[in-house]
């Protein structure tokens, strides 16, 4: 029980990563606060956990609306005395290259992806300097190398992997105990996944083909794959590890 007497909040924790990472954290004695944007997901995310014996609420949750985050911040304080996890884990997938994506595509991927994470790790770091505590950001592959048909979230990633390294810095300088790290899957099998494959149409099983060659160990991921490496860095395990980044893609960026 390497979280027994931890709190822990996870953003986008209704679906696919957010929602593994939620169960293995629980598993291992957190009490995890399951927000999302679709409450009932969330609901059923923390129910499972209730139901096998965990800690777990969920709360409707907009990560892009600052007054949501003081909503649930507020909630946590009422809750418990602090707040050891943060996983900003919600997040949107967008299709597009430079000259097909408009400025409102942009803006809307980027306010779920990137403003997201820096409201809530601005809005989470009172709850957690007292007792110090791991914030973990989830980036993507696309946060480090480039996609032709990806602009807005290749953006959107590569400033969440750049943001956890200044926020960081600014941690220990302060002397807060609070590490924050990134992780960046690669390609794992979740809803958001399946509904990018879907949405290709005929396109599909070339591109999956395509996918599979490009990734050396030669399958897709599983979301326990990625709950494993945020129990990782949300424990002591990882004492020496800040402003990181943590690669879980079955070697795709290895060459
Ligand atoms: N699946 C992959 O292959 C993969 C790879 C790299 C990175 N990621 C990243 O991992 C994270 C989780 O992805 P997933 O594959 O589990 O996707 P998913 O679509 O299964 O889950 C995303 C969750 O985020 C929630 N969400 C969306 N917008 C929100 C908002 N504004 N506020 C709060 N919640 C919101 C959704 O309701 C959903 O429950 C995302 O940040 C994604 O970019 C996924």
């Amino acid at each position: 029980m390497r979280m027994n007497n931890k709190t822990a909040l996870v953003t986008g924790g209704g679906s696919g990563l957010g929602a593994a990472s939620s169960l293995r954290l629980a598993e291992e004695g957190a009490q995890v606060f399951v927000t999302d944007i679709s409450e009932a997901s969330a609901e059923q995310v923390a129910k499972t956990i209730r139901e096998a014996g965990g800690n777990a609420s969920a709360l409707l949750h907009d990560v892009t609306q600052e007054a949501d985050w003081l909503r649930v911040h507020d909630a946590i304080a009422k809750a418990c005395p602090t707040l050891d996890i943060l996983v900003n884990n919600a997040g949107v997938a967008f299709s597009g290259n430079i000259e097909e994506t408009t400025l409102d595509d942009w803006r809307s991927v980027n306010s779920v992806n990137s403003d997201g994470v820096f409201l809530g790790m601005k809005s989470c770091l009172p709850l957690m300097t007292k007792p110090g505590g791991s914030i973990i950001n989830i980036s993507s592959i696309e946060g480090i190398v480039g996609d032709p048909g990806l602009i807005a979230y290749n953006a959107s990633k590569g400033a969440v992997r750049l943001m956890t390294k200044s926020a960081a810095l600014h941690c220990a300088q302060s002397g807060y105990g609070i590490r924050v790290n990134s992780i960046h899957p690669g390609f794992i099998e979740t809803p958001m996944v399946e509904a990018g494959l879907a949405a290709m149409g005929d396109a599909a099983e070339a591109f999956y083909e395509r996918i599979l060659a490009a990734i050396p160990m030669g399958h897709l991921g599983q979301a326990t794959d990625i709950a494993n490496a945020v129990l990782f860095l949300a424990s002591n395990e990882s004492r020496y590890m800040t402003g990181s980044e943590l690669v879980v893609d079955g070697g795709y960026t290895a060459h």
